[in-house]
């Protein structure tokens, strides 16, 4: 949906961005500014700040900021749309009403009558695990150690042993049976007619992140088969894209993500305090699941079953982290089976420890290779040997290679150079990676001169999105021109503009940007790291020497830019000579 800039605006002026996010985060106000502990990464003392002035929030330690469509679109997972419908919900706006075709009406009207018949069947199952008809499946649970409240959180349920129940309930509540079957809910065979998929089960409801029922695990209480019967996929319930604890996880802010093979993994975890755990929805983790965790962290602890099923699961779950970028660690649970057993024999504390000495998956990867080979016998263990090579290749980065490189040798005593070698002709021979010669110097490039410029032109914008009252004095110095990135060049036009126009607002540039990366790198230009409590002489002797560094670098630029063509050189020059008369001019901010 497009919202018009006008629009947008009106409902970000209409909220008060600290009144939105005080919703979220305890704040206190501090001199100009409001500061609590940031959402967005785990801290103790508040460093996030938000300002009234630029209707902005910045947090000092882990560098995030924006307006309060950004904090939304973080804090809530929204896309830009969502954030701004949220919004003008609380503010009262009226937005337009989308123009649909017939065929997107009626797909999006059979999600939502998909997504109600899933409710009312939750609620059903949930009343019958309360009702005398569900004392077996309630004493089940108690016995797998739940409490109440657990059972209430995850709003677990139980399907009697006449499912038409279910189906009766429904058809009284207006649903029609095609629909009760098209939820997953019931099949239909032409000698015994509509039947309840589930019955005598367990009732697991499986929700997205937005809390909303898309479908349901049952599990048979005792020995049966299976053990687990999930819904089948359906328009509202896509396996791939969804995880079990997902709603909750979400906002656990642990800094990590668990991830478990089972419901009662799950579920045991969180009432054990772990509230960042999650399992795929009886399928196989898939590259569609870690890229959504990777929206919430950059590191999963895989608390998979300690059987061969369990380790084989675990190592194809590390190579989809591995490819989505993320960090994959591995908890050991033996002598447990899996973390239900885990918790319910060692406790909290001890799985916290657990958690403190997870593995590498690297390592991981490793040791288990190490155990298809017979590594007393030195063919086994050159086989051994040759495959550790082959991984290493699977690292792009030649520093992240070689440190691997040399933390593997030690640990399995290999010689250094011997396993380079055998890893320069594995690379070489298959191409597999760049062949790793001789480490690298790993020292952190300098920052080129280019770097140097962008960064005082983005000082520069923060210092004039922090005080509008310096822009009138130092602008006869300045060109859009100097503003060498074109984002850059757009964000400072555009915050020229609106001073020169009396209607200074930085966080409304920010959402002129349409796209998440556009508003996370314009919020960034106003929201670079400045002295602190720096006045008067010091002050101006700052900016001077920011202007001069951006005219400086953007002298250069053109420089470099200007070829054989006379105009550009005489425009350059004209730059150089600017550069010295500034050079020798105090600016005044007083
Ligand atoms: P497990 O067999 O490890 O079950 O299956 P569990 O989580 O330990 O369950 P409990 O403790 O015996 O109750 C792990 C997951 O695999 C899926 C389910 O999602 C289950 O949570 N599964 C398992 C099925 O979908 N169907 C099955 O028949 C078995
Ligand atoms: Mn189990």
């Amino acid at each position: 949906m497009y919202y018009s800039d006008e629009l947008i605006e009106e409902i970000r002026t209409k909220s008060d961005i600290a009144n939105v996010i005080s919703g979220y985060v305890k704040l206190q106000k501090k001199g100009a500014n409001y500061w609590g502990c940031c959402p967005f990464h785990n801290e103790k003392t508040p460093s996030f700040s938000v300002s009234e002035n630029k209707q902005m929030y910045h947090c000092f330690g882990c560098g995030v900021s924006g307006n309060v469509y950004t904090f939304l679109m973080k804090y809530e997972n929204y896309t830009f749309p969502e954030a701004v419908k949220e919004l003008a919900h609380r503010v009262g706006v009226d937005l337009p009403e989308v123009e649909y075709t017939e065929e997107q009406k009626a797909r999006a009207d059979k999600k939502a009558r998909l997504l109600e018949i899933n409710k009312e069947a939750a609620k059903f199952f949930f009343y019958q695990l309360r009702s005398p008809h569900g004392e077996n499946g309630y004493n089940y649970l108690k016995k797998r150690e739940l409490t109440d409240e657990t059972m209430q959180k995850f709003g677990l349920g139980y399907a009697e042993k006449n499912g038409n129940n279910l189906i009766q309930y429904l058809i009284n509540k207006g649903f029609p049976e095609n629909l009760i079957i098209e939820a997953g809910l019931a099949n239909h065979s032409e000698r015994s007619g509509v039947n309840s998929l589930f019955w005598n089960r367990v009732m697991f409801p499986i929700q997205d992140a937005n809390h909303r029922v898309i479908g349901f695990g049952g599990r048979v209480m005792g020995d049966g088969e299976p053990k687990y019967l999930n819904s089948p996929e359906t328009p509202v319930f896509d396996k791939r894209r969804n995880l079990f604890g997902l709603n909750f996880a979400r906002t656990a802010r642990s800094g990590d993500m668990i991830l478990c093979e089972g419901y009662m993994d799950v579920i045991s975890m969180h009432q054990a305090g772990f509230t960042q755990a999650v399992a795929s929805l009886g399928t196989a983790f898939t590259a569609e699941q870690a890229h959504i965790l990777h929206r919430y962290t950059d590191t999963v602890l895989l608390a998979y079953d300690s059987d061969g099923a369990g380790v084989k699961a675990a190592l194809r779950a590390i190579g989809l982290l591995r490819d989505e970028g993320m960090t994959g660690k591995v908890i050991n649970m033996r002598p447990y089976k899996d973390p239900d057993e885990f918790m319910k024999n060692l406790g909290r504390e001890a799985f916290e420890e657990r958690i403190r000495d997870a593995e590498n998956s690297f390592f991981f990867e490793i040791r288990m290779l190490e155990t298809q080979f017979d590594t007393k016998d030195p063919e086994g263990k050159t086989k051994f040997h040759r495959e550790i090579a082959r991984k290493l290749c699977e690292f792009e980065e030649d520093v992240e290679r070689d440190n691997y490189l040399q933390a593997v040798a030690e640990k399995y005593y290999i010689g250094v150079e011997n396993l380079r070698k055998l890893v320069f002709n594995y690379a070489t021979q298959t191409g597999a990676a760049k062949p790793l010669e001789r480490p690298r110097n790993t020292n952190q490039a300098k920052a080129t001169p280019e770097e140097n410029g962008k960064k005082a032109q983005r000082l520069l914008l923060t210092w004039i999105s922090d005080d509008a009252d310096i822009y009138p004095k130092i602008k006869s110095y300045i060109s859009l021109d100097d503003f060498t990135d074109e984002l850059y060049k757009s964000v400072a036009g555009k915050l020229f503009e609106s001073i020169e126009r009396n209607e200074f607002s930085p966080a409304a540039i920010i959402s002129s940007f349409q796209d998440e990366e556009g508003q996370a790198q314009a919020a960034e230009l106003f929201n670079t790291n400045l002295p602190e409590e720096i006045s008067g002489e010091d002050k101006e002797q700052a900016i001077h020497d920011i202007i001069m560094t951006v005219k400086k670098s953007s002298y250069e630029y053109y420089m470099s830019k200007t070829g054989t063509d006379i105009n550009a050189l005489m425009l350059a020059i004209e730059r150089k000579k600017a550069l010295e008369t500034l050079q020798k001019t105090h600016i005044s901010l007083t």
